[in-house]
């Protein structure tokens, strides 16, 4: 096959602009099932994850959380822990440096703080697990003993930790990202009155805690007046303004490093703990390493709160809906900003007459809640499609003709058109490689021995989102080798391979002639990886700094080039050099152009445009989930037999990592609906369940085996054609289990973890 160079991108992918012409690209590098490249050094043990920083005079942490929910320190005696063993200094509130809160992630650009409470400043008590005092130590082990010598007494105030009592108080509405989360079109309940057929149902969802695989880590270490933190982050510029906040110092004098991470899942960005390990070590003049134990992530690291949710809808007898109502309320600490945002996906999945949708908020005593993958969608569609499939249980009429009636031809809430959107087509593809048609509607209706046997299904829904401040660095060098920087992560999703990849296939280099490097504070760009937007926000960025260097490059070619005369706009990465899009055969090879202009190295940086595409189009990554569970008829044990999830989320950039997401996503959204559950003590606050052992998520025996297939058709309005793919595979998922219960049972659970004894 004739290659042919790879057209610059358009600088923007709003009206008048060009698809990315990487979303076309069928040959080349563009979806190829790469191995991850950093795959090597995690199995060889050589990746230096937070916690594996060698400092020269490293000093250990230790935390010791509060018991009660408000009140006061009392007293607290640390005279016993400073006499113990290998310890260097125990802070408090009396000895802790002066510091600001750090600012509310999402609150401001570039805030990343998990919660805006004074940090160890006074004796105030404001959620059951706060930190009281830090212990520093020659070892961890000398810090985790001489923690357990630490007596604190408290004075209680009263408080409110029940959520029920909390809602008696009165709710708020609930914000997010300074929107209120609430939105009417029309008179629903009116509609919904007036509807020959109906479903109004409560759907509740539990508190969820964080459990990557990496417990949260840093390693700290003030060298001069600069701080530097090796992080375990999915926000490094974010969380390099947000403690040069905290400590009075300028952007610059913070540098931040996460070259990798095990999994953030939205819990990876700035909390007390990184503040913490700063301020002790500037009290020690010495680098600490503070790496949270199981059970400090789920004292110190927000969860995604629980969620009571009513959902309605009206219907005619064909099954299109004249009424959505969506509302419901959710627990929230005073010092957060984050009330779980359900109501979201019920903004375009469906067209409908009139909408009613409302997130109130009722304020605990509590931790701060945070981001868990796909905050509002993951359990938004929960309560939305198991509504959905009563529905058509009540209409006599297949879930996925039900929901392919209602599919809207524009945003049903904001009128503007899709992107793209071929949900349709995801159902179509999936319900044919599941065997859907073998499905029987009548519930319960299907036995294997002692199991019953059932299939259910739900729409996944997530947007597209692409945050401002992209921005790319590339340093092209006289070998024809590029290397581009971005302050951007890899969680374990595959990042450095995808991009690797995309800067590839761009720029017209092999994959080994790329060097892609992140997770650094001082690289250029605001990106967060978060929203499932990295890919887009790289992507993007990529292209404005590749623009700036082909310019670049053109300028010094010069007239003895074959490309001379040309424009930036009229070449292309070609064969590790720059062709003529007109005719390839006019090109000159990267190492030519800088030998002739005798210059080491080329360097281009560029911000990417601002994500005007979003406010053109509605955007969003789509799928459609299938499930085959078995119930047992007798012990109501659970088993998930078969998964297929089918995605409409653009061009996907990298099958393996891509359906790795994918399953990742599912699982995850497997044990939403069957295990996960925060044990919140309402009496006093305390998490119960602190530990892998108490709090339970899948592991393999509970996972099957997990189709995933893709339309990869482009998004014109996208980098690279793609949407984002992190978070949608968590989407639906719950519901298509508790359909499919609902299909092997007749039983219909509205309240998550679907455990055995709500099925026997
Ligand atoms: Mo995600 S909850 O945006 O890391």
């Amino acid at each position: 096959m004739m290659n042919q160079p790879v057209e610059l991108a358009p600088n923007a992918w709003a009206p008048g602009g060009k698809p990315d012409p990487l979303g076309r690209h069928k040959h080349g590098l563009i979806g190829a099932s790469v191995s991850r490249i950093d795959g090597p050094l995690k199995v060889r043990g050589m990746a230096a994850f937070a916690a594996e920083f060698p400092l020269e005079g490293m000093t250990y942490a230790a935390l010791v959380f509060s018991t009660l929910p408000s009140g006061r320190i009392a007293t607290i005696d640390t005279r016993e822990a400073e006499a113990a063993p290998g310890v260097v200094l125990v802070m408090t509130h009396r000895n802790a440096p002066r510091m600001q809160p750090m600012p509310l992630f999402l609150t401001a650009e570039k805030a990343a703080g998990g919660d805006n409470l004074p940090i160890m400043q006074d004796e105030n008590i404001h959620w059951n697990g706060q930190p009281v005092a830090l212990v520093l130590a020659e070892t961890q082990e000398q810090a985790d003993h001489a923690r357990s010598l630490i007596r604190v007494t408290y004075e209680a105030a009263p408080s409110i930790t029940a959520f029920d009592k909390a809602r008696q108080g009165g709710t708020e509405p609930g914000m997010f990202m300074g929107q209120p989360l609430k939105l009417v079109i029309n008179d629903a309940e009116a509609a919904l009155a007036a509807a020959p057929v109906k479903v109004d149902a409560l759907y509740r969802t539990p508190r969820h805690n964080h459990n990557a695989i990496e417990p949260h880590a840093a390693t700290v270490a003030w060298q001069g007046d600069e701080l530097v933190v090796h992080d375990a982050s999915q926000a490094v510029a974010h969380t390099a303004w947000s403690l040069s906040h905290v400590f009075g110092l300028a952007e610059k004098q913070v540098h931040v490093t996460s070259p990798f991470v095990g999994g953030g899942f939205g819990s990876k960005t700035l909390w007390q703990h990184q503040v913490l390990g700063a301020a002790a070590a500037k009290l020690a003049g010495r680098p600490v390493r503070i790496a949270l134990s199981r059970e400090g992530v789920y004292r110190l690291i927000g969860g995604r709160t629980l969620t009571e949710q009513r959902v309605a809808i009206g219907a005619r007898r064909d099954g299109r809906f004249d009424a959505i109502i969506h509302t419901g309320t959710v627990a929230m600490s005073r010092h957060n900003a984050l009330p779980e945002p359900f109501i979201l996906p019920t903004r375009g999945a469906y067209a409908a007459g009139s909408f009613g949708l409302d997130v109130e908020v009722a304020y605990l005593d509590m931790l701060a809640n945070t981001f868990m993958r796909a905050p509002g969608e993951s359990v938004g569609t929960f309560a939305l499609e198991c509504a959905v499939d009563e529905l058509a249980v009540k209409l006599g009429i297949d879930p996925i003709e039900l929901r392919i009636r209602n599919e809207p031809d524009k945003d049903p809430v904001e009128g503007k058109p899709f992107s793209s959107r071929n949900i349709v087509a995801a159902w179509r593809a999936g319900a044919d490689r599941f065997g859907w048609s073998k499905r029987t509607p009548s519930p319960g209706s299907v036995r294997d021995g002692e199991w019953l046997v059932g299939m259910g299904c739900a729409t996944g829904t997530y947007p597209y989102y692409r945050m401002p401040g992209g921005a790319a660095r590339i340093t092209l060098t006289k070998d024809g080798r590029a290397k581009v920087e971005i302050a951007a992560h890899e969680m374990g999703m595959g990042t450095a391979t995808a991009q690797t990849q995309v800067i590839a296939e761009r720029l017209g280099l092999t994959l080994d002639q790329v060097n892609f490097a992140y997770g650094d504070s001082s690289f250029p760009g605001l990106v967060l990886a978060g929203g499932s937007q990295q890919t887009a926000s790289i992507g993007a960025s990529v292209v404005a700094a590749q623009h700036a260097l082909v310019a670049e490059l053109l300028r010094l070619a010069g007239n003895a080039s074959p490309l001379a005369g040309l424009t930036a706009d009229a070449v292309g990465g070609l064969d590790g050099g720059l062709a003529a899009l007109s005719d390839p055969a006019r090109r000159e090879s990267y190492v030519s152009i800088l030998a002739r202009a005798g210059h080491e190295q080329v360097v281009a940086v560029a911000g990417a445009p601002p994500p005007d595409e979003q406010l053109h189009w509605s955007m969003h990554s789509h799928g459609a989930m299938f499930c085959e569970m078995g119930v047992n008829a007798v012990t109501g044990e659970t088993r998930v037999r078969r998964f297929l999830g089918s995605f409409d989320c653009g061009r996907i950039l990298n099958a393996k990592t891509a359906a790795s997401q994918f399953r990742g996503g599912i699982i995850m959204g497997l044990g939403l609906a069957l295990m996960e559950e925060t044990q919140f003590d309402e009496r006093t606050g305390r998490v119960m369940n602190a530990s892998l052992s108490e709090y339970h998520v899948p592991v393999h025996m509970d996972v099957p085996e997990i189709d995933v297939i893709w339309t990869d058709i482009p998004d014109p309005h996208t980098p690279m054609g793609a949407r984002g793919i992190g978070e949608i595979g968590i989407t639906g998922t719950a519901a298509a289990v508790a359909n499919a219960i609902f299909n092997a049972t007749g039983k219909r659970i509205r309240d998550l973890p679907l455990t055995p004894d709500r099925l026997m």
